[in-house]
């Protein structure tokens, strides 16, 4: 990546030039209707009462949180009771790494076909469009995958921020994911018993103002390949999440202290698509920049995954095959972001 394709670069240096390998084919521009905000339908689940001691409360959120895996594929969490020192900290330490020289980022590239370091992940060829967005990716769980190479020494305490920040997360995520195998008449640790030593990592976005939004996309149309994924949105930042739902782009907006879950495609291929792993993409703003922290919690590599046998019958045919998660994972990040062209590798 030189100098001119970075996007903070680019807009410190000529603010009003999009070049052309950032302008989006027609059929793919963001319409600047869809950015206009709307009232917020993605089901919001309170987790406290999830957990809570009035049944009927639970019951709803019950309720609430079967309706977003089966239909929506997103939902935000609120009450989710991580300590906010620990959210506010990985905001500080993401907002200050991508505040940093260009020349100070660059000592942590990102190697071509892999999703580690900084840069563009997912760009293959030279006429591929470039997303309006900055990615500073790391593994973090288990420490086996972590590259040490390019865990930045600046700003201070990005470490420590970032493993006190995926230790909550990562017990969030063993948490949703009980709740929602029970909701399927499963045992509540089915998914964890099956992932064995879940992996875990994160993608830092940066997305820069842009003087012409309705040209360029932050983010690529696509599904996760995660289990489930669980992203924060800066503070102040604008409205830039949206996703597919029944052939309309729908807007998630920011909600103060809530983080949003989606569901990714090996969730969608182990309950035999009765969970939905939901196309999402990210616009730009004219004036505001946006910063976004992805976590993406997965099974070991080494897992052999397909739908579950308790989930097939004659009214609901096996929907995909059996694969290696590594296999899968590898797929993933070799190729380009494309709605949910991820999802052919497990048919
Ligand atoms: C993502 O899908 O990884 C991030 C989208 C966002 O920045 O909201
Ligand atoms: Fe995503």
């Amino acid at each position: 990546v030189g100098h001119i394709d970075d996007v903070q670069e680019l807009r410190k240096s000529k603010p009003t030039q999009i070049p052309q390998r950032f302008v989006r084919d027609m059929s793919e521009r963001p319409k600047l209707a869809a950015m206009v905000p709307s009232p917020n339908d993605i089901p919001i689940i309170d987790l406290s009462k999830l957990v809570g001691s009035d049944i009927d409360e639970q019951g709803r959120q019950i309720v609430q949180l079967k309706t977003a895996c089966e239909e929506w594929g997103f939902f935000q969490v609120v009450n989710h009771g991580i300590d906010s020192s620990v959210v506010e900290n990985i905001e500080k330490v993401a907002k200050d790494f991508f505040m940093l020289p260009l020349e100070e980022k660059q000592k942590y590239p990102m190697a071509p076909g892999t999703v580690q370091g900084y840069g563009q992940a997912f760009v293959f060829s030279e006429n591929q469009k470039l997303d309006w967005c900055n990615m500073f990716a790391l593994g973090v769980e288990p420490p086996c995958i972590r590259n040490p190479k390019l865990w930045p020494s600046k700003p201070a305490h990005f470490g420590e921020a970032l493993q006190d920040y995926s230790r909550e997360i990562g017990q969030l995520c063993k948490n949703l994911l009980r709740h929602m195998a029970v909701i399927l008449g499963l045992k509540g640790d089915v998914f964890e018993e099956m992932f064995g030593q879940a992996v875990q990592a994160v993608r830092m976005n940066y997305y820069p103002a842009c003087s012409r939004p309705d040209l360029v996309l932050g983010l690529s149309p696509h599904s996760d390949g995660s289990a489930i994924t669980v992203l924060q949105q800066g503070k102040g930042s604008s409205v830039g999440l949206q996703i597919l739902k029944d052939g309309k782009w729908v807007p998630v907006q920011p909600i103060p202290n809530a983080l949003v879950i989606n569901i990714g495609d090996t969730i969608e291929v182990l309950t035999n698509g009765r969970y939905k792993s939901v196309e999402h993409r990210a616009v730009t703003h004219k004036e505001k920049d946006r910063l976004s922290i992805v976590t993406f919690y997965a099974p070991s590599y080494e897992v052999e995954l397909g739908p579950m046998a308790e989930l097939v019958d004659e009214k609901n045919p096996c929907r995909y095959r059996r694969y290696n998660h590594g296999d899968y994972s590898k797929h993933y990040v070799t190729n380009k972001l494309q709605g949910k062209r991820t999802l052919e590798f497990a048919k």
